[in-house]
């Protein structure tokens, strides 16, 4: 079931769960998470990333999302992650998406505010949830590549001020995660979190959340994090599925045997994530 994006964060809000937003780039990825949220009975959000929009094609991803969003009974919403560019956001709206992500973040303080009003502007009326993201959050998703030394957490007073003047229906906070695989374990300021979430009024959303600890992910969540992005961790599950089948059989030469595989060690992953976010069971109808 397709869904706006503000009803399944603002619901997990409400219950103390985080909703596992996971980035799709191929129809055995789309299979394995909505299979998940199927068997487990949880909300989801399918998200593209630049580089799977450039890699599969907006028409193919939205196709595959919007399919599986439609035979599934879970509530799914189907996400634009870190947009940057105006007229692709209103593609993305056009083609169907129920929620889209402007990153602006790279801009100073006002001029992130002004990107960030002219999305929102364009989709409140027309029931597209928008997401937005302040502070800088490290490390490299697809094209959007932010130095550690440039990173800068996430102010919660600019956040209040930052929420009030743009009307966005989620925030995307710079907390102690980055995008790709850590180096070390990553330290997550949960003060600020709780600062965060007491500051603004909707919901906050936390990247880079592969290879963070699930203690400290379901601290993040009980002190008010609602989303939950993934992405590094299903690629590297996804993988080791497919290179241990072809260790295993290292002539067959079968797409379904190679990716088959693949797409169960990422439904498994996709599960365990539900669990810590605290999204099995939460399904509505
Ligand atoms: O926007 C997507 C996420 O922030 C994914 O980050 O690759 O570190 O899981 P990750
Ligand atoms: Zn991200």
């Amino acid at each position: 079931m397709l869904v706006n994006g503000k009803r399944l964060l603002e619901d997990a809000r409400d219950k103390g769960y985080a909703v596992g937003a996971f980035n799709v780039n191929n129809m055995e990825i789309v299979q394995a998470i909505i299979e998940a949220a199927e068997e487990t009975q949880s909300p989801c959000i399918l998200q593209a990333s630049q580089g799977a929009i450039k890699y599969a094609g907006l028409d193919f991803l939205f196709a595959l999302a919007k399919t599986a969003a439609e035979i599934t009974t879970v509530p799914v919403a189907i996400h634009l992650d870190h947009g940057t560019d105006f007229d692709q956001i209103v593609q993305c709206i056009r083609a169907g998406f129920s929620s889209i992500m402007i990153d602006a973040s790279k801009y100073p303080l006002e001029e992130n505010i002004e990107r960030t009003k002219r999305v929102v502007e364009i989709a409140k009326p027309i029931n597209v949830t928008v997401e937005a993201e302040l502070g800088k959050i490290g490390g490299t998703e697809d094209q959007i590549v932010v130095d550690e030394r440039d990173a800068t957490y996430t102010d919660p007073e600019e956040a209040k001020i930052f929420v009030e003047k743009t009307g966005v229906d989620s925030l995307a906070v710079a907390v102690g995660t980055a995008h790709g695989v850590y180096k070390g374990e990553p330290k997550l300021d949960f003060d600020r979190i709780e600062a965060l979430s007491k500051a603004v009024s909707c919901p906050l959303v936390l990247h880079g959340s592969s290879g963070v600890p699930y203690d400290a992910l379901k601290k993040a969540i009980s002190l008010g994090i609602s989303k939950v992005n993934i992405d590094t961790d299903l690629r590297l599950s996804f993988t080791d599925g497919l290179k241990d089948f072809l260790k295993e059989n290292r002539d067959n030469f079968d797409p379904r045997k190679i990716l088959g595989p693949a797409r169960e060690n990422m439904k498994k992953a996709v599960i365990e994530k539900m669990e810590v976010f605290g999204s099995v069971g939460k399904a509505w109808r």
